[in-house]
């Protein structure tokens, strides 16, 4: 059977994004027959995928590539120029075997631990605070914590400043005016920051230990034996510490779910495979990552689409983490569902798809489950608080999407 390919007939659907927020693909795609739909935006034809089939197209790396598919606007807030998510072949997967290295199952235990340990810090500070949001408080908690994770010394009082040009370099690149002109400055001064720790690791002024992501950023050499550039050393140092402080985002969304589904307090406190569950469904169900971008390597055709060399793609990360085909009952928050999950690679995508190494599924995978888990088991198990009324909702209009209060807590204590 021929089905027409879905196409928009407007002119331009950049400012659709906007309007529509993460549901600009699913709103387009999912209506019909096919996984993909045609459309315009950012004045170029752009082919929206969606659905297990489109994750499956996206991250086949003999199809798509990433040369080129990222704006500059997010190249120089978000990711820096040159790393690792704008490269593509054997360049790709040897820089992507130095993240993979830092994912040691001892590394990974240790980032819980010093995540935990700094829960207990802030709970300290928080009980002698009339009011906490837990938004903002848990991205100092994070920066801290990545920093310690990652061999980075972090002066007291360079605390806030670090912790603050790490976020507007996480919330900058979707913004217009002054915000994103913030941003492209916190970027420039945060790899100038790290860039010197590298000198100084390099020139033997600073100590590192040896796995730890300093240490291998500034020993790390590419294809052709050469060590990299310092700069680009700290761009990907960088890609360590500036995502983990993003998890703040899905700590928050994970605490206004300890509320609104109470029932899962005592299993989250108590039950490791239920935590685990726990902290999956926040990642599927919570919006965070809408879309990604890739290129057509070559002309080819699927699903009776004709892709065309260099054409953009978009992947509906949103959608796909709540496509009924996939998840039952999709709108509905319930850990439970992971009991039978058999770990496919192309359904729960909130951190990309695919595998790790040839492709760009994210490599802090791991360590934003550890840090999550954490996080709610400390929460839950040694975390007395209030929560006064307040506004917990939020648009998925609105990328990034965050819960309007910021989570607030008052009356804060240890758990007796
Ligand atoms: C809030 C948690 C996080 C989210 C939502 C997230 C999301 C993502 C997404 C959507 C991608 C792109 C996948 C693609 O292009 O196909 C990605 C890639 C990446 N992430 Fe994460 N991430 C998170 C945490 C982390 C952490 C903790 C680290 C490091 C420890 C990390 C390091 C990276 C790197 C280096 C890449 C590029 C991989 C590549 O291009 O091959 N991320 N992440």
């Amino acid at each position: 059977m021929t089905v027409k390919v879905p196409k928009d007939r407007t002119i331009d659907n950049t400012l659709a994004i906007f309007k529509d927020g993460y549901e600009f693909i699913p709103k387009r795609v999912q209506n019909h027959h096919l996984d993909v739909y045609e459309t315009r935006v950012l004045g170029e034809k752009a082919a929206l995928l969606s659905g297990e089939e489109g994750a499956k197209l996206f991250y086949d790396t003999s199809k798509m590539n990433r040369k080129n598919a990222l704006p500059t606007r997010v190249l120089k807030t978000l990711f820096g120029e040159g790393a690792i998510q704008t490269m593509d072949g054997d360049a790709h997967t040897h820089r992507k075997l130095l993240f993979m290295s830092l994912m040691t199952p001892e590394a990974l235990q240790h980032l819980y631990d010093i995540t935990t340990k700094n829960w207990a810090h802030f709970t300290k500070k928080w009980s002698g605070m009339k009011k906490v949001t837990l938004y903002d408080e848990s991205r100092e908690l994070l920066c801290r914590t990545a920093c310690e994770w990652a061999g980075i010394p972090l002066a007291e009082k360079e605390v806030q400043k670090r912790t603050s040009d790490l976020s507007l370099m996480i919330d900058g690149f979707s913004a217009i005016g002054p915000k994103h002109i913030e941003s492209r400055r916190a970027r420039k001064r945060s790899e100038a920051w790290i860039e010197n720790l590298i000198l100084k690791v390099r020139s033997g002024e600073m100590k590192a230990e040896q796995g730890k992501a300093i240490y291998e950023m500034a020993a790390h050499k590419d294809l052709s034996g050469e060590p990299l550039d310092a700069r680009m050393a700290a761009i990907e140092l960088l890609n360590v510490i500036r995502p983990l402080i993003a998890i703040s985002k899905f700590l928050t969304f994970g605490a206004v779910a300890l509320e609104e589904y109470p029932e899962t307090k005592t299993r989250v406190s108590l039950d490791d495979e239920y935590l685990f569950m726990f902290t999956q469904e926040i990642r599927r169900f919570y919006p965070f990552v809408p879309f990604l971008g890739a290129r057509v390597d070559h002309d080819f055709t699927w699903q009776q689409y004709s892709f065309t060399k260099d054409q953009l793609v978009l992947i509906d990360v949103y959608g796909i983490n709540h496509d009924p085909r996939i998840w039952e009952n999709p709108d509905e928050f319930h850990p439970e569902r992971f009991t039978d999950w058999d770990g496919g690679l192309f359904d729960l995508i909130p951190q990309g798809g695919g595998g790790y190494y040839k492709g760009h599924r994210c490599p802090g995978e791991w360590p934003t489950i550890e840090v999550l888990q954490a996080s709610f088991r400390y929460m839950t198990k040694h975390l007395d608080y209030r929560v006064p009324k307040q506004d917990y909702s939020y648009s998925l209009k609105k990328i990034p999407a965050l819960p309007k209060s910021g989570f607030v807590m008052d009356h804060v204590h240890f758990k007796n």
